[in-house]
């Protein structure tokens, strides 16, 4: 799909496939100079009752009477102000109203005002537009027709309208490189081939990239990492990548993104309904690349360190076992009495790892808990900090880019439940609070920096006809990264 940007001129010269208007619902016209034709149309159909204005109503006409244009797509924004949400909705509505139309080159109407359709069509063009490839025939007869989007924009407005392009087509191609690795089934997606995917957007980018082999894991002494994979006959990965925007000194950013490439549980077996969904449980690491993707397409003048835990979760004669109890990389033993709570296990050598970096924040993207998607469903991620500021920043960074989460609390009256007599700590308590317990545990290897977790296992990918990964938390990863480039500290 190419997106672009064009001055908005002479209407009714235009040619294309689609001219796509946004309306709201009170206001009397399109607010479009040269319009007439395009205004005539809208106050037809509102008379006819066939378009209301309301968010997501749409009406496909045809050719109207003084437009060079093939269609013209009236499209809802319901009641003023409109906010990111109507945005969304609007956007994802023209697409559906495009379904399996010739339409190959489309074009948007931006008025004065309507800025925000650029970041709403970029996701929902993009979104669209994707198809899973990599193991699979084409469709046939794709739904997604489209080509080409251009956004007409007012030329005063063309210098900032392109800069907001330019950072939506970046985000999306973080989100579209996130959504096909997450896509891959466990066997293609293994920790190497993520260990290459890795290598391969460092070449791309000139990125600096370093894949640990299990040899070299071990001389880290990730003894928990080591404990999650010894089951497998896939060797594990540790995976850094270094985007470097700003002077050394500088203190970075980290991201620390769960990569268990399949989840079958381990000897805590998980029941066989649904298990092929484990596959997604690579979706934190996917992210972390996603956002590399878009980072090193923008180019902030901040510092940013990916750090990746791969590794497969399965059962077998050298498996962990419940109740076996390992030293993790901070030194603290670990009783695993649940070798299915194998998420936590992997990022706190992770994120004692993060240490060496002094960095500026960090956050872990991880598909962490089942109870998590009990909390929140699969419309909000689940926040977990104590820090304020930095959890204020993430919230706000997922309200901008419809990419939400919500706070969740921590505490120390939650983390009782994680008392082992065998060990430091054991890796699961109850099941009460399962999402936070889990944070709990995280936050006990995060005592040396700004931490924030984000569990995205309702959020990461849908399930039943539409499965497939979301491409989630990208948006919100780029937005956040890119907001530091402002408050930038030394170390
Ligand atoms: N990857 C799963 C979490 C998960 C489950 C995400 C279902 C999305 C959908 C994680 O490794 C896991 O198995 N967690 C356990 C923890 C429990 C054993 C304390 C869970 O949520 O059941
Ligand atoms: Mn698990
Ligand atoms: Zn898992």
């Amino acid at each position: 799909m190419e997106f672009s940007i064009a001055p908005l001129k002479a209407l009714s010269s235009l040619r294309s496939d689609c001219l796509v208007v946004f309306l709201q619902q009170s206001a009397e016209g399109s607010g479009l100079a040269d319009a007439e034709a395009v205004d005539a149309a809208v106050a037809e159909a509102r008379q006819d009752g066939d378009f209301t204005g309301a968010v997501g109503n749409t009406l496909l006409l045809g050719r109207v009477p003084g437009l060079a244009a093939r269609r013209t797509l009236l499209v809802g924004l319901g009641a003023a102000p409109t906010d990111a949400r109507a945005w969304r909705k609007a956007a994802a509505a023209a697409c559906t109203a495009l379904k399996g139309r010739a339409a190959a080159q489309v074009h948007l109407a931006c008025a004065d005002g309507q800025q925000p359709v650029i970041e709403a069509a970029v996701r929902a063009f993009g979104d669209f537009a994707y198809v899973y490839s990599a193991t699979r025939k084409p469709d046939p007869d794709p739904a997604c027709r489209v080509e080409s989007v251009q956004i007409l924009a007012p030329s005063r407005q063309a210098a900032a309208a392109r800069a907001r392009l330019d950072r939506a087509v970046a985000v999306q191609a973080g989100v579209d490189l996130c959504r096909n690795l997450a896509n891959l089934p466990g066997n293609h997606c293994t920790p190497a081939h993520l260990g290459k995917v890795a290598q391969d957007l460092g070449k791309r980018h000139k990125l600096k990239v370093e894949v640990l082999g299990r040899a070299e894991i071990e001389r880290e002494r990730m003894g928990a990492l080591l404990a999650v994979a010894q089951g497998s006959q896939q060797p594990p990965r540790f995976i850094v990548l270094r985007y470097e925007g700003a002077a050394k000194k500088q203190a970075p950013h980290v991201l620390v993104g769960k990569g268990v490439t399949f989840d079958s549980g381990g000897i805590s077996l998980k029941p066989g309904a649904e298990m092929d969904e484990m596959k997604f449980d690579m979706c934190g690491a996917a992210s972390v690349l996603g956002a590399f993707e878009a980072l090193a397409r923008l180019r902030p003048a901040i510092n940013v360190v990916g750090l990746i835990p791969a590794t497969e979760n399965l059962p077998g004669g050298t498996a962990v076992k419940p109740g076996d109890v390992v030293t993790s990389r901070s030194g603290q033993t670990i009783e695993i009495l649940n070798t299915d709570a194998e998420g936590r296990l992997i990022l706190c050598d992770a994120l004692n790892y993060a240490e060496r970096f002094k960095p500026a924040s960090v956050v872990d993207i991880a598909t962490l808990t089942g109870a998590c998607v009990i909390a929140l469903g699969h419309v909000n991620s689940g926040l977990f900090s104590p820090d304020d500021a930095l959890a204020e920043a993430l919230l706000e960074s997922g309200r901008q880019t419809q990419d939400p989460c919500w706070r969740m609390p921590l505490g120390e009256d939650y983390a009782e439940g994680l008392r082992s007599r065998f060990a430091d700590v054991a890796n699961i308590a109850g099941r009460a609070g399962g999402s936070v317990t889990a944070a709990c545990f995280l936050q006990r290897f995060t005592k040396a920096y700004r931490w924030a977790h984000l569990d995205i296992a309702g959020t990461a990918w849908k399930s039943g006809a539409e499965k497939g990964a979301t491409g989630r938390p990208v948006p919100l990863l780029v937005h956040y990264l890119l907001a530091q480039e402002q408050g930038a500290s030394p170390r």
